[in-house]
């Protein structure tokens, strides 16, 4: 069953509406006043110890076992799932939301409410306010925004009646054509952690279990459900995996969800060696790993390996955890401890996460506050690339031509189960795909207002630019044109780096028509810029989400001045990518398919370092419209087991104006520490600094980031040696070195124990 072809039919049918889901939240005032597991003086363990040795068996298999929303669940055989039958899970479920698990109201249990996903509430049938995409917030360089961002789409989600929010991709970019690129964190595992720890933060604050996702090398979506990622387990430890390593132990996530691909030729859901031996054994993660929707494929491998929860029935072909379980349970196959261990976990994650106490209430939201949450969060991401002779900001230019793209109605939004519906509506409707993984979203933020209201005295106008001629003429006697380009990308599919249409032509014929050309880029990753250097500005600003507009016009106009930080490596050609053809690109769909992940950990500007490969632009780039300098760099190391590195340096504002830079610190190793690249980046810091303004920063860097992984012994190995401490404003842009000297230090990818 192709997942594809189930989304649209999930809708779920207008009669379902009627019901509201809030009838059925638990009762839990009655358990507070009785049950010892409400007792908040206790600490989780105690108290899901108490709840769980009341349960019976039928109850923790309810609780293990997630349906989907939509009108297929009245098809379900009731005999193949546990407890309800499907009418009362039809009645309860959310309707267009993810998924739902039941609630046990004897025990103040609640129903889990599921809804997608990092950007804000995806759900057809209610418009809610989206943040810019994850790969736009991560180039904020800072995890406050995201957590700004995570406690805003969790009050939502909450308002809406859920409490799970499948909220926190943070893959890493390996693959520049992955259609998904713009729900992950970008390329970096230590910037990919902290912000998306801070959207899961900002998520639990408001008492919403968050979902890390996908784990793991969840890395293209051609073949996503069919591939088998081939990469060895130090690499896999050394890159996403230290990603998520590090965001769990940043945000202490209430779930992690696994991918739908093979690794080393095993499921993700049923696959030991990544849910128990690394998660819950070496990294002790105690919530609880549900399942993608549709990622599920046997009952016993997948309960004995660590799955906890599987969800969406029936996006799996089968209830693997519902009769099959039951089965199972019984003649032995899967220990009945392992079920304990299973409902163990969730309700960990409902009682520690504030779910359990805290009941969602519908109600009203904020609209306004929310927009602006977003609009501050695109004004931290937005990335100027380039700003030839200062043509930006826009000061005192009369005749103003904005072209292309929509720029008159909106900014661009990703497709998929991510899509989150406008507040105000889809400002550009009827583009294909209108079904799944579409329709194509448009935030109705238009760019062109927004500028009109910034500078009221200047003339400003639009032109689609589906006439070049005419484009190119209207430039001419432009003082300035600002050509808006795009590229959709979204769930299920993978892109190409070359703009669709002819959209490069168009940035060609205004450039050569006037000089004076800025490019706005709405992607949902690298593109390629055949015109770079025949434009004099471009600017990044992914999907910017539901202000985009305003945050772009802001910055075009200087009320905002630049930050954004690139958390990828724009790449200049496809001779550069790891794979030149996309893997599994050329088979019919549902082949399955090896791709080797030969770089390892060598991903994004390690790659390129590693190549000597130039970028098109490089990982960490963004100007500002003042100029810092980095300075004062010192490192000092702690010899000892466990002990830190720590480093310090000054950052200081030495232009006209205030602004905020990211002092970036990357570490390059002897080559006799077997690293997979020259350089890693091991710590940042993104400062707001009045005109003139210094700061001291100081920074203690995570042990593993200095580290290789030993397979053999199951230990993180720092070699002794010479080590270069470089700080800079990119990986391109390094003003200054140290060196420091790392003594041997060995200890246990188990956490807690340091080997002596
Ligand atoms: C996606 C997940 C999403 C789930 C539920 C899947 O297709 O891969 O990211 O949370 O659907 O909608």
């Amino acid at each position: 069953m192709s997942l594809h072809r189930l989304r649209p039919a999930l809708l779920l049918s207008a009669s379902l509406l009627a019901v509201s889901p809030l009838m059925v939240v638990p009762q839990t005032a009655h358990a507070e006043a009785v049950a010892p597991w409400m007792d908040k003086t206790l600490s989780s363990d105690q108290r899901v110890a108490l709840l769980l040795a009341q349960m019976t068996t039928e109850e923790k298999r309810l609780l293990v076992f997630g349906y989907a929303s939509g009108d297929q669940l009245t098809q379900i055989d009731p005999s193949v799932i546990p407890g309800l039958n499907t009418r009362e899970v039809v009645a309860n479920v959310i309707p267009g939301s993810a998924g739902y698990i039941p609630g046990i109201p004897r025990l103040g249990i609640p129903a889990q409410f599921q809804t997608d996903a990092s950007m804000g509430v995806r759900n057809h049938l209610m418009p809610r306010t989206s943040l810019p995409s994850s790969l736009a917030t991560a180039a904020s360089w800072d995890p406050q925004v995201t957590e700004a961002g995570g406690r805003m789409i969790g009050t939502e989600a909450r308002l809406s009646g859920f409490n799970i929010m499948l909220a926190g991709g943070i893959n890493l970019l390996r693959e520049p054509r992955n259609g998904r690129n713009f729900e992950y964190t970008g390329e970096d595992p230590l910037l990919a952690a902290e912000m998306g720890a801070g959207l899961i933060r900002g998520v639990q604050s408001v008492h919403v279990v968050s979902t890390v996702k996908h784990f793991s090398i969840n890395a293209q979506e051609t073949g996503r459900t069919t591939l088998s990622a081939q990469i060895s387990e130090p690499a896999l430890r050394m890159s996403d995996n230290l990603a998520f390593e590090l965001a769990i132990e940043r945000s202490s996530p209430g779930s992690v969800m696994c991918s739908y691909n093979k690794i080393n030729d095993v499921y993700a859901c049923e696959n030991e060696a990544l849910l128990t031996d690394t998660l819950k054994r070496d990294w002790g993660y105690k919530g609880y790993v549900m399942s993608d929707w549709g990622a599920v494929h046997s009952t016993v491998q997948a309960a004995n390996a660590g799955l906890d929860q599987q969800s969406g029935f029936p996006f799996d072909t089968q209830a693997y955890f519902g009769e099959s379980l039951k089965a199972a349970l019984s003649d032995g196959s899967v220990p009945a401890r392992r079920l304990d261990d299973m409902a163990r976990r969730i309700l960990w994650a409902l009682i520690d996460k504030g779910v359990m106490d805290n009941p969602v209430v519908k109600g009203e939201i904020d609209f306004e506050a929310h927009h602006r949450i977003a609009q501050t969060a695109a004004e931290e991401s937005l990335v100027l690339l380039k700003n030839d002779k200062a043509l930006l900001p826009l000061l005192g230019q009369k005749r103003i031509l904005l072209v292309g793209s929509y720029a008159d109605k909106g900014v661009l939004a990703g497709g998929g189960s991510s899509s989150v519906s406008p507040v105000g509506g889809n400002a550009v409707t009827g583009l294909e795909p209108k079904g799944w993984p579409g329709p194509v979203v448009w935030q109705p933020s238009s760019p062109l207002k927004a500028l009109q209201a910034q500078l009221p005295k200047a003339r400003i106008s639009y032109l689609s630019g589906d006439d070049l001629n005419a484009a190119a003429r209207a430039a001419r006697s432009a003082d300035v044109v600002i050509v808006f380009v795009h590229q959709w990308a979204g769930e299920g599919f993978d892109v190409s780096l070359d703009l669709n249409g002819q959209q490069d032509e168009l940035v060609r014929a205004v450039a050569s028509a006037n000089p004076n050309t800025v490019v706005v880029v709405e992607s949902g990753g690298p593109v390629f810029m055949p015109w770079k250097d025949e434009v004099r500005a471009i600017l990044s600003a992914f999907y910017p989400g539901a202000r985009g507009g305003e945050a772009i016009a802001r910055v075009l106009s200087g009320e905002v001045n630049p930050s954004g930080h690139l958390p990828l490596t724009f790449p200049a050609s496809e001779a550069q990518f790891v794979h030149q053809a996309l893997p599994g690109g050329d088979l019919p769909p549902n082949s399955s398919f090896t791709v080797r992940y030969t770089e390892g950990a060598a991903v994004g500007y390690k790659w390129f370092d590693l190549k000597g490969y130039r970028p098109l632009f490089a990982f960490g780039q963004g100007l500002s419209y003042t100029t810092f300098r980095m300075d004062g760099l010192k490192a000092q190391a702690v010899e000892g087991a466990g002990e830190r590195l720590t480093i310090g340096f000054t950052l200081t504002n030495t232009g006209a104006r205030e602004g905020k830079t990211v002092g970036q610190v990357y570490v390059a190793a002897p080559k006799s520490a077997g690293w997979e690249a020259p350089r890693r980046l091991v710590g940042f810091r993104k400062l707001s600094l009045s005109k003139g303004q210094s700061q001291t920063v100081s920074l203690s860097v995570d042990p593993r980031l200095l580290a290789v992984y030993d397979e053999a012994t199951s230990e993180w190995v720092i070699a002794p040696g010479t080590y270069e401490v470089q700080l800079g404003a990119a990986s391109d842009d390094i003003r200054t070195r140290v060196t420091v000297t790392l003594a041997a230090q060995r200890f246990a990818a188990r956490q807690g124990k340091t080997v002596p």
